[in-house]
């Protein structure tokens, strides 16, 4: 079987060809990110493996089954880049739901401490030889609150670390989990009692924007906003204002709602055309990371293995246990476990 591989990076490659190789997979590895432009390169191939910031709209999905295509394998858990209602009975969709959720919840506790304690800044001077402690003071987490939106795999991690350092923890959730611990409150009571707020939950329409203006208007000065989850969970230009205002004390970003555009290339010496990544960059209080809180050997390899695995089922048994599906239940978790063998 052959897998057009679309925005292949050099760290994606040793993993894939591991778990590839004893596979009956021809895995061809293109650079460019799959759009409209590029579909064509998956001519001739069974399958695709795309990653968070390829496109997978209608039309790149007609232009796929038109060539073939019977299968898109997301090398990744989110899925808000591809139309899965437009997929359904045309081509079909798998995804890895867990790989590593350590890795994603360590990296926003490791923007948090490096937030807080001001350590980007100190490693840049200490690299200058200034040895001063000028504006590097920062406050302890210890019984601090944090306000965890989305309470599942890497919510759940994340709140176990924020735990160990004497964090007060509450959590919203649309779907709370029963006998977890957790103390679930209103989105009301987090934003307004929350010293931190970290956002673990999946774009949906629902969630778009779920940090924006009027949220934002009801957090408690200095609040710091980490998203390791979804760029347009967060409005940015709402982020910059309370940035400006002084309202929000620092925000930690791993994902921008403009990122496609932008993460995952190296544009030093460009000049950046989005204005408000710009200026959210040029900020003291605002840490920007490149999507890569995903970014370990250990979440590498799961990831690869997993994909490799879903291609071998489905191509093997026509289905795949990681079929992503909108009509049951992989979307809407309201209808969890109603789910049939064979989605179409
Ligand atoms: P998960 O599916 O285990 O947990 C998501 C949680 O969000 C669930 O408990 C669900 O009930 C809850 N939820 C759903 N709709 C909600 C709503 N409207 N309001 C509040 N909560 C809602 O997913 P997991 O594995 O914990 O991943 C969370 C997110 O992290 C993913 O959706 C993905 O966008 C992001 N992610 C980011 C990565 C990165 O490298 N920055 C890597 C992997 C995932």
């Amino acid at each position: 079987m052959k897998i057009a591989f679309f925005d292949t990076k050099p760290y994606d490659k040793p993993a894939f060809e591991r778990y590839g190789a004893g596979a009956d997979l021809k895995l061809k590895f293109f650079e460019t990110k799959l759009t409209e432009d590029t579909v064509e390169l998956a001519s001739g191939c069974d399958g695709v493996c795309v990653f968070v910031n390829d496109t997978v709209n209608a039309e790149v999905i007609d232009r796929l089954t038109e060539l073939g295509v019977r299968v898109i394998a997301l090398r990744c858990a989110g899925f808000n880049n591809v139309d899965v209602r437009h997929a359904f009975g045309r081509i079909h969709v798998l995804r890895v739901p867990v790989y590593s959720p350590h890795a994603v919840a360590e990296h926003a506790m490791a923007m948090l401490l490096t937030s807080v304690r001001r350590i980007h800044k100190a490693y840049n001077r200490t690299r200058d030889f200034n040895f001063s402690l000028q504006g590097l003071t920062g406050f302890d987490l210890y019984g601090k609150t944090v306000g965890v939106i989305g309470t599942g795999k890497i919510g759940r991690v994340f709140i176990d670390i924020c735990r160990g350092f004497g964090m007060r923890v509450i959590a919203y959730d649309k779907y709370p989990a029963p006998d977890s611990g957790i103390t679930y409150v209103t989105t009301e009571e987090l934003f307004r009692e929350s010293d931190v707020i970290s956002l673990h939950c999946p774009l949906t329409e629902e969630t778009y924007h779920i940090i924006g203006a009027e949220s934002i208007d009801r957090m408690k000065r200095g609040v710091i906003v980490l998203n390791t989850s979804r760029g347009a969970l967060v409005d940015a230009e709402a982020l910059l204002a309370g940035i400006k205002s002084r309202k929000i004390g620092a925000a930690c970003l791993d994902v921008y709602e403009e990122e496609s555009d932008v993460f995952f290339e190296d544009y030093s010496g460009h000049i950046v055309e989005d204005d408000t990544l710009a200026r959210l960059i040029t900020m003291p209080n605002v840490l920007v990371t490149s999507h890569q809180a995903f970014l370990t050997e250990e979440a590498l390899a799961g990831i690869a293995e997993v994909t490799v695995k879903n291609l071998l089922e489905f191509f093997q048994t026509g289905c795949c246990e990681n079929e992503l599906c909108y009509r049951c239940g992989k979307i809407d978790d309201s209808c969890r476990g109603q789910r049939p063998r064979k989605c179409f």
